[in-house]
C-alpha cells in the first residue's frame, strides 16, 4: 500500500485500552476535514479540481511531523500524559497502555510514546530490556510506515488504522503484520529514586517512516 491509500484511513478514534491523548482529537478534527474537502471534490468534479485538491488530501494523512532536529528525548526527560502529569511506577496495570509525551522544554511539542506495561517474563527476543524497567517499555507511537498514530490494540498487538501495520510490543515493537518496514523505535527508560518514570537518552532509531525502512 502507499501513503494514498490512506485516503480510507479509519484514523478517527483510538481503541481498546489507549488512553485519551490530543491526538484523539486531533484525528478527529482532520476526520471532519477530510470528509468535508471530499464533499467538495464530489461536488465540483472534474479532473482540475482533483488534482488541485489531491495536494492538501494527502497531506492529512501524515498525522505527525517532527519539527525540531534534536533528541526528542535525553537522559533524565520525564514521561508525561497528556495532561502533563509526570508517571509515577504505579500507573499503570500490567497489560494496560498509555500514551505519554516528553516533558515539555523549548523545542519540543510533540513526541507521542506508547508506554506499555507486561510481566518481564512476557518479553521476548526483540526488546531491549535494558530500556525497560519494572515491566514498562516505550516505544514511539509514530508508525514506520506513513507516519500515522498506532493507536489500536488487538490483544497485546499494537495495531496501525491507517493500512493495520502491527507490532508486538513484547518483541521490540517488531513488525507482525501489514506494511510498515521495520519496528516501532524503543525509548530507554528508567524509575527516578522518587518513583517516576524517566528517560535514558532518546529513541535508538528515527522516529517515523523512513530512516531504515
Ligand atoms: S501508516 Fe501505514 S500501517 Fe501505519
Amino acid at each position: 500500500m502507499t501513503g494514498e491509500d490512506c485516503e480510507d484511513c479509519p484514523c478517527g478514534g483510538d481503541g481498546g485500552p489507549v488512553q485519551p491523548s490530543i491526538y484523539t482529537d486531533r484525528r478527529a478534527r482532520m476526520e471532519v476535514q477530510r470528509r468535508d474537502i471530499a464533499k467538495l471534490l464530489a461536488t465540483v468534479g472534474g479532473l482540475t479540481a482533483i488534482a488541485s485538491l489531491t495536494a492538501p488530501l494527502a497531506g492529512l494523512t501524515q498525522v505527525f511531523e517532527r519539527g525540531y532536529n534534536g533528541p526528542v528525548y535525553s537522559d533524565g526527560v520525564h514521561l508525561v500524559d497528556g495532561e502533563g502529569e509526570r508517571i509515577s511506577e504505579d500507573r499503570l496495570a500490567e497489560g494496560e497502555q498509555l500514551t505519554v509525551f516528553p516533558e515539555p522544554r523549548p523545542g519540543i511539542e510533540d513526541a507521542p510514546t506508547l508506554l506499555v506495561r507486561f510481566p518481564e517474563s512476557a518479553y521476548g527476543g526483540g526488546t531491549n530490556m535494558a530500556y525497560t524497567v519494572s515491566g514498562y517499555a516505550a516505544y514511539s507511537k509514530v508508525c514506520t510506515h506513513a507516519g500515522c498514530m498506532v493507536s489500536d490494540r488487538e490483544g497485546s498487538t499494537l495495531v496501525c488504522p491507517c493500512h493495520f501495520g502491527k507490532f508486538d510490543p513484547t518483541a521490540g515493537a517488531a513488525v507482525v503484520g501489514g506494511p510498515p518496514g521495520r519496528p516501532l523505535p524503543q525509548l530507554p527508560i528508567t524509575l527516578t529514586s522518587d518513583g517516576f518514570l524517566v528517560a535514558t537518552g532518546d529513541f535508538e532509531a528515527a522516529v517515523g517512516p523512513g530512516g531504515g525502512e
